[in-house]
């Protein structure tokens, strides 16, 4: 039997203190809100791995279809050889698509999950035995290092999921100006991006039938009852997920259906019955509209793919040497 590849572990991870303080700092302002990565504990990230499963959410699906029809082109234009770095990339679902033609020297998986981390890995391991992994547990949206092991290499930068889609623009360049930075002159990016259509598909796999999302979203509730000595009372929260077309986002809450008082970490908060937590915002780009914002912080368009339904894109660049 083939030996696993090689992975190394990095726990470069952010405190608990600081999940204490953005909930505290969040839950006081007027609206409240929390940040979304703090949707991705063990728990939130399976619910998450089963709103990728469901008929409503097109996007993971329609993405690995692109992946798939389009990996070759995707090794031919980047070449072998290079170090490949997911940010966010947990569940390490979707770079199995890409590992045979792309043959990376190493493969860099950063997430905040640390379980859901060590597991995909291990799994990717047992499925590619010749490749070496370099696990970095770290909070992605604030630090971009790379293990000081990891090999050299033309850097390649695999961000898909439209994970780009929850931050807000300026956010969102300033992230991708961090990319920019970690590849380099003549790095690459390989990013997924949801694109903009018609709300109802929008809003439909936002609050899917089965009530998945919901869970997800008040699992945020649970997981700070669970951590931070919270008594949410999860029933007296309602999910809501709508299309602001004037933003392009589709935003997620969580209704209060009463008027309460909450408890977290000693602290109290009141609520009116209505008022909610805006708990994430997932903006929506048509493709020239993301590779403007992309020219903002470096990069150039190499490719854009997108399927016949022109549900999601998946896009190509490459940090523009200046010099
Ligand atoms: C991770 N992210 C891209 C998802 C999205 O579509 O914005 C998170 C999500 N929230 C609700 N459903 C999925």
């Amino acid at each position: 039997m083939n030996q696993p590849g090689r992975i190394e572990f990095h726990d470069l991870h952010s405190s608990r203190d600081e999940f204490a303080r953005d909930v505290v700092e969040g839950l006081a302002k007027k609206p409240a809100s929390i940040p979304p990565k703090y949707f991705y504990d063990a728990k939130g990230s399976k619910l998450f791995d089963a709103i990728t499963d469901l008929p409503e959410y097109y996007p993971t699906r329609t993405e690995i279809k692109l992946l798939t029809r389009h990996a070759e082109e995707i090794a031919q234009q980047v070449g072998t050889g290079s170090l490949l770095v997911e940010p966010g990339g947990g569940s390490c679902a979707k770079v199995h698509i890409l590992l045979q033609g792309l043959k990376p020297c190493a493969y860099v998986p950063m997430d905040i999950s640390r379980d859901h981390l060590q597991m995909a890995a291990q799994e990717l391991a047992a499925q590619f035995p010749w490749l070496e992994i370099h696990a970095a547990c770290t909070d992605f949206t604030r630090q971009m290092h790379l293990p000081p092991t990891a090999p050299t290499g033309t850097r390649v930068a695999f961000f898909p999921g439209s994970s780009i889609g929850n931050f807000d623009p300026v956010g969102a360049v300033d992230f991708l100006r961090s990319i920019a930075s970690l590849v380099g002159d003549q790095g690459y990016l390989l990013i997924g991006v949801d694109l903009k259509k018609d709300r109802h598909l929008l809003e439909a796999a936002y609050d899917d039938a089965a009530g998945v999302t919901a869970d997800f979203n008040r699992n945020l509730l649970a997981r700070i009852n669970r951590e931070l000595t919270g008594n949410f009372e999860l029933s007296q929260w309602q999910h809501r997920a709508f299309y602001n077309e004037d933003e392009g986002r589709i935003e997620m809450h969580l209704q209060s259906r009463c008027a309460q008082k909450v408890t977290v970490t000693g602290q109290d908060f009141h609520f009116a019955a209505g008022e909610s937590i805006h708990t994430e915002n997932s903006y929506k780009y048509s493709v020239a509209e993301f590779i403007e914002l992309a020219a903002q912080a470096g990069f150039s368009s190499r490719r854009a793919w997108s399927d016949e339904q022109q549900l999601f894109s998946v896009q190509l660049f490459q940090v523009e040497v200046t010099r």
